[in-house]
Order: structure tokens, then C-alpha cells, then sequence
């Protein structure tokens, strides 16, 4: 029993495929006059942001007011804690203020665990994307949008990515997204590729469940999906590769790199997407790029999640440790 979701490599396939399901129920929400659901009433979410983000605050606040919680955005700038507050300090605050929930995104690796395990807070906690390491709601709303467009929307229900070659493209190294979607793919058994210059690649790559390429070119027409990464600077205190021409011209997708994908292949982008740079305008406005759905989806994706973890449904977990388990069993 998990009352968190920190990792996407916590979530068994029944977990995944339950959310995915749930998230198809959400969705038709969003078709609704009124879009609102009670489920939450009475209950107050924080939105807790130590780092930008555009597509996932305003998709978890969205999904939130959706299921009729209270909210609270909280972002670390013009906060206290531009004036050295500790995490601990601010969540103790947010305790005091009787918070069920709160989503986290913080440029630390490992930070919302640290909040989930730390007994600083009863709350549950929803990682939304901690440094390099994971962002298990994108893999989410990414699983969703694939088996949307590649096994069906209705045939989808119940079902995983079966066999479905995916390969993820670009900036590996200080990709949380990448690492999410690795985890997730492999538990709904999808096939997944990694292409990147070996330096935009982590050390003990050989260990992720999947292949690795150095050549987009071979890889576009075994795909049936084709995810682009942006070059993440803030990350970056070197010189990862020559010129951003010289990264393009290989590892950027144009219209005439699209052209060699199967015609039913997808290519998505989480965004921030950087025009000219991972994508061309013409493959990014295409009829093909999904961007703007995943942004969709990303809502029901939350709704579904922040259902399932505030609303008395427990997710099963494979390998989690004992201090991820619930507290509600230790009273
Ligand atoms: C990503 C992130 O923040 O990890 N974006 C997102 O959540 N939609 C990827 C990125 O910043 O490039």
C-alpha cells in the first residue's frame, strides 16, 4: 500500500494501467459545460514549485480545481525561502496549515522522498519532476497519450503498450522525463530506445531496460512513437556537444527525418519544445506532433492520480521500501 508517488518505477503494471483507466474516466470531464467533480471537496492541496514550470503548475492546479480541492500555489520565489528557509521549515508550515496533499517539484533530486519520508508532514506527497531524476506523472500522461493514439481509446481500457517501439531522443543525461518514461515503458512493456551523443548519456546507461543508438536516422522507421527532449542548459555547467547546428543536423527531428517514421508514428514533446533546436516548426505544428494533447491529458492524468491517492484507493507497489509505506499503518 503507497500513499505517495514518487518514482514511476514504484508503480506495478496494474497501478499504471489502473491510472491510465482512470484518467480515460476523467477525461470526459473535461467534455462536460461544467467541469467539476466533488470527489475533493474540503480537501486543501499545495502546489509546492522551487523551479520553473509553465505546462506541469498549471496542469496539477487545473486537475486539482477539477476535483473541487482547495489550492494553494506556493512558488520558492518571492516566498521565504529566497530568504534561506529551510524544506523542512516550509513543509512544518504546511502541516500546520493542515494540507492532505502536497505536489512538489524542486530542482534537488530526491526532495519530494525526502518530504514523504521525513515525518515532517502527513501528507501525501506527488512528485512533480525533482533534478535529473524522476517526473512519474509526465511518463503517465506520455503512457496515456500512446495508448490513446496507438492501441485505441476505447480498445485501449485495460490495456498496456505491449511491444510498442518507442525511442526518446536528445538529453538523456538531465532528463527526469526520460528516466520516468523508461521505468514506466518497460513496466507496460513497451520497447524503448535511447538516442544521444554518448556525452548527453549517464553513466551505467547499460543498466536501464533498454537499447541504445547513436543514429536517429536507423532508428525513425522501427518507431511508433518518437519522443524529442529539449537541450536542458540549466542543467549543463560544460560543453556537452560542439554547436547547437552540429546537434540539430543529427539529433534534431525536421520534416524530412518525419518522413521516414511509419505513417501511423506519433512524435511528442513534454515543452518546454526549443524551435530550431530538438524540432523544426514544421514537424512541431504537424498534424503528427502531440505536444498540445499531452498537455491535455496531463490533466485527467493528475485527476486520476490525486483520485486515486486522496480518495481511499491504494496503489499496489513493487519494490518499495518500508519507509514508503503508508503512515496510516503505523498508527
Ligand atoms: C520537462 C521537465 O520539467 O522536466 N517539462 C515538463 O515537465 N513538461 C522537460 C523540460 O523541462 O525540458
Amino acid at each position: 500500500m503507497q500513499r505517495h508517488l514518487i518514482s514511476a518505477a514504484d508503480l506495478t503494471r496494474d497501478d499504471a494501467i489502473r491510472i491510465l483507466d482512470t484518467a480515460e474516466e476523467m477525461s470526459r470531464v473535461a467534455d462536460r459545460p461544467i467541469k467539476k467533480l466533488p470527489t475533493l471537496r474540503g480537501r486543501t492541496i499545495v502546489n509546492l514549485f522551487f523551479e520553473d514550470s509553465t505546462r506541469t503548475r498549471i496542469s496539477f492546479e487545473a486537475a486539482e480545481k477539477r476535483l473541487s480541492a482547495d489550492v494553494i500555489n506556493f512558488s520558492a520565489k518571492g516566498s521565504s525561502v529566497s530568504k534561506g528557509e529551510s524544506l523542512k521549515d516550509t513543509a512544518q508550515t504546511l502541516e500546520a496549515m493542515g494540507v492532505d496533499a502536497v505536489v512538489i517539484r524542486h530542482g534537488a533530486s530526491g526532495a519530494p522522498y525526502r518530504l514523504a519520508n521525513s515525518g515532517w508532514i502527513d501528507a501525501a506527497v506527488v512528485n512533480a519532476g525533482d533534478g535529473t531524476h524522476q517526473h512519474p506523472t509526465q511518463a503517465l500522461l506520455d503512457a496515456f497519450t500512446m495508448r490513446r493514439r496507438l492501441v485505441g481509446r476505447d480498445a485501449g481500457l485495460g490495456q498496456d503498450l505491449d511491444g510498442r517501439r518507442i525511442t526518446i531522443v536528445g538529453d538523456i543525461l538531465h532528463s527526469r522525463v526520460a528516466r520516468s518514461n523508461v521505468d514506466l515503458l518497460h513496466t507496460l512493456g513497451a520497447e524503448v530506445t535511447l538516442v544521444a551523443p554518448p556525452t548527453l548519456l549517464p553513466v551505467g546507461i547499460e543498466s536501464w531496460p533498454c537499447e541504445i543508438s547513436y543514429d536517429l536516422d536507423a532508428t525513425l522507421p522501427k518507431s511508433d512513437a518518437v519522443m524529442m527532449l529539449r537541450v536542458q542548459r540549466e542543467r549543463m555547467n560544460a560543453a556537452f556537444f560542439p554547436t547547437e547546428r552540429e546537434y540539430s543536423r543529427r539529433y534534431g527531428l525536421d520534416g524530412e527525418r518525419m518522413a521516414r517514421m511509419p505513417e501511423h508514428s506519433i512524435v511528442m514533446h513534454p515543452g518546454p519544445m526549443v524551435r530550431g533546436m530538438e524540432i523544426t516548426a514544421e514537424v512541431a505544428d504537424s498534424d503528427r506532433c502531440t505536444a498540445i494533447e499531452q498537455v491535455a491529458n496531463g490533466v485527467s492524468i493528475r485527476m486520476a492520480v490525486l483520485y486515486l491517492l486522496l480518495g481511499g484507493a491504494v496503489f499496489e507497489t513493487k519494490n518499495v521500501p518500508d519507509t514508503l509505506q503508508t503512515r496510516t499503518e503505523e498508527k
